[in-house]
């Protein structure tokens, strides 16, 4: 493994080490210790404090990912359901990982998580800031009979999933904004992206992509475009063990793909609309260079964004929704 990373392992437990022990477990120099540290503040964020006669600390302790302690934690159909867990230290995307491996004939049912991405991709084309050790990044790989159109509702499905499993845990004060991120108070707590293929009448295959932040340090958090928010930062959150929240998130992503096969949106409709923040909400709904402005009456039985405007409503299949600052409802026009 690489020295960098077994030095993080040492540092993990946020205790301070001397340059000397950890020189000496690592087999190295002090002078390199200190080169690595350097590294993985100016490279990686890392917020490392250092103390003479004390050594080395991370002011934030890291728990790092274990495959074991994961299946543990699975519920058993969950577990038996799942065909198999990776996890990787670093890795492009865990998405596009398992979009090669789909593409090599990978069973449905495969996930993947890592303890940072060099690529992560964020929806509408933005990065994903993936750092080292803190946040969760995890896809999974599900096969439908279906047809790739007939999956318009499973990215919301997947977005109550992650609300479904953080208020399991005790974060609550979380919701939903369409199509599928979670929020507190505004800000952006995690992310999902589906990427789909398949053939034009079934069947088809999904990897469906969760970033959550658990903690980042502001230099790591510095490259992020959108108001955002850590789970560390929030009621409830500081608890939650990065291991038990990757089992959660797993177990409930796979309750809810069943539930998709069989009923669709249907039976879950209800529940994500008691969890959208911005119902009955003057928003802006952003396409491209257009911007509709209408109010947010709800979404349809295919995952369509319902939007009243010049007195009718219409459904909207894609675009970024904002929040309007003036809420006078019944306002409502088209920009650009
Ligand atoms: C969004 O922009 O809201 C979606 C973010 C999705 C990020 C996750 S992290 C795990 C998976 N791998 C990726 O490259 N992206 C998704």
């Amino acid at each position: 493994m690489d020295t960098r990373y077994l030095l993080i392992r040492s540092l993990a437990d946020g205790k301070f080490h001397s340059g000397e022990a950890l020189a000496q477990q690592l087999g190295l120099s002090r002078a390199a210790i200190w080169k690595q540290i350097k590294g993985l503040r100016e490279q990686w964020g890392m917020e490392i404090h250092a103390v003479s006669g004390r050594g080395y600390r991370l002011t934030h302790a890291l728990e790092l990912l274990q495959q074991d302690q994961i299946l543990a934690l699975l519920p058993a159909a969950s577990r038996e359901t799942l065909s198999g867990l990776e996890i990787h230290d670093i890795i492009d995307s865990t998405n596009e990982h398992l979009m090669l491996q789909a593409a090599a004939g990978a069973a449905s049912g495969q996930a993947c998580l890592a303890e940072q991405q060099t690529m992560g991709r964020g929806r509408r084309g933005r990065e994903w800031v993936s750092p080292y050790g803190s946040n969760i990044y995890l896809s999974l790989l599900w096969r439908f009979p279906l047809a790739p159109i007939e999956l318009s509702g499973l990215s919301l499905i997947a977005g109550l999933a992650v609300v479904r499993a953080l208020n399991h845990l005790g974060v609550t004060e979380i919701g939903l904004k369409w199509p599928n991120d979670i929020l507190w108070r505004e800000q952006k707590l995690a992310g999902l992206l589906l990427e789909v293929t398949g053939e034009s009448e079934g069947p088809s295959q999904v990897v469906l992509g969760v970033g959550l932040n658990t903690w980042l340090s502001n230099q790591q958090a510095s490259n992020i475009d959108q108001p955002w928010v850590d789970l560390a930062s929030i009621p409830g959150g500081k608890e939650v063990g990065r291991n038990q929240l990757a089992a959660e998130l797993i177990h409930q992503l796979i309750n809810a793909l069943e539930c998709f096969e069989d009923h669709g949106l249907s039976l879950l409709l209800d529940e994500w609309q008691q969890q959208d923040l911005y119902h009955n909400k003057t928003v802006t709904l952003r396409m491209g260079n257009r911007a509709i402005v209408g109010k947010h009456v709800g979404i349809d039985e295919k995952g369509a964004l319902l939007l009243s405007h010049a007195g009718e409503v219409k459904a909207y299949y894609a675009g970024e929704v904002s929040l309007r600052v003036d809420q006078d409802d019944e306002h409502a026009n088209t920009i650009g």
